[in-house]
């Protein structure tokens, strides 16, 4: 059955799902521990879990309002679902909690607490950006309000579909570079495969509260260049990061995935999928002229 998804997320990865399912049978990587140090809506981890394609998943997140809520899926999804219950979907309840979005740490208050204002944020500002204003403005003088994109009966379902997995989610807080040379030589010895989706190289200071100069990009493409547990990694196409990863003395594998949104009438524009592992090409319609990449 397919995982769906409590949050709305800005950068959700869901249509990677089966391309990461692809590299992980490729590799003899079913049943691993699956390990998403940059969660967000966690939207590729959950979907391995829902397929039994892995064995446990390891979610880390930087931004203590999206770790709070996961950690509060997995701890008490049932209070979690009372407290949605109570919640009024309304411009009073944005301005209540707006002083949580100041909260720099997870410790200082409960996970229920950040977790609800963390999904009420993400459900009911704009494009589920935690930073942005509530849909329809402060004066809620458009036709779309507050409430339009929090279906609490759904949202509660899917909290409590992905709750019945629980024993096998690890929910962890902190900055992703870190975690991973904490636990460079255990990912390494056990079965894992890494799947890294870091804040976009361009838009990542205006989709998430915690974002990357180039000097933390530099560090993770460093990190991942002496880490032999293998790993998947997601980027906007920018020269910058084909020059960290392909550049020197780096010998990655690297596809290009087309994304063609005009459709929606939305955006254009490419992602790259970079791997120490080999990766399978992309599966896209065919077009004239594209660049050959490694
Ligand atoms: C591109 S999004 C991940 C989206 C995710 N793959 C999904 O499908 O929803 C990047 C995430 O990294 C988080 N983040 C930013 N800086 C971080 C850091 N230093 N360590 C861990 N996570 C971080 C952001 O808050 C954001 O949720």
């Amino acid at each position: 059955m397919k995982m769906t998804n409590p949050l709305r997320y800005p950068g959700g990865k869901y249509f990677l799902v089966d391309y990461v399912a692809k590299v992980l049978e490729v590799h003899d990587l079913t049943g691993c521990i699956f390990v998403e140090p940059y969660a967000g809506s966690a939207a590729i981890s959950l979907e391995m879990l829902a397929r039994d394609l892995v064995n446990k998943i390891v979610l880390l997140e930087r931004d203590p309002l999206i770790y709070s809520f996961w950690k509060a899926v997995v701890e008490s999804p049932d209070e979690l679902c009372r407290e949605i219950d109570r919640l009024d979907i309304s411009l009073e309840t944005w301005h209540r909690l707006a002083p949580l979005r100041e909260v720099q740490s997870p410790l200082e208050y409960p996970p229920l607490v950040l977790g609800v204002a963390g999904l009420f944020f993400n459900r009911t500002n704009y494009s589920g950006i935690l930073k942005a204003n509530p849909i329809g403005g402060l004066q809620q003088n458009s036709r779309y309000t507050i409430d339009c994109r929090f279906p609490k009966e759904r949202v509660k379902s899917h909290i409590m579909f992905i709750a019945q997995r629980r024993e096998q989610i690890t929910v962890k807080w902190g900055d992703a570079v870190r975690f991973l040379k904490e636990h460079q030589t255990t990912m390494e010895n056990q079965r894992c495969f890494a799947y890294i989706d870091p804040p976009y190289y361009e838009k990542g200071k205006s989709l998430y509260r915690y974002y990357y100069l180039d000097d933390d990009h530099r560090a993770l493409a460093n990190l991942l260049k002496i880490s032999s547990f293998p790993w998947l990694a997601s980027y906007d196409d920018h020269p910058f990061i084909i020059d960290l990863y392909l550049g020197q003395a780096h010998s990655y594998w690297m596809q290009r995935l087309y994304l063609d949104y005009t459709a929606q009438n939305r955006k254009r524009g490419s992602e790259l999928l970079l791997s120490n592992v080999q990766i399978p090409p992309v599966a896209q319609p065919p077009q004239a002229a594209r660049p050959q990449l490694a």
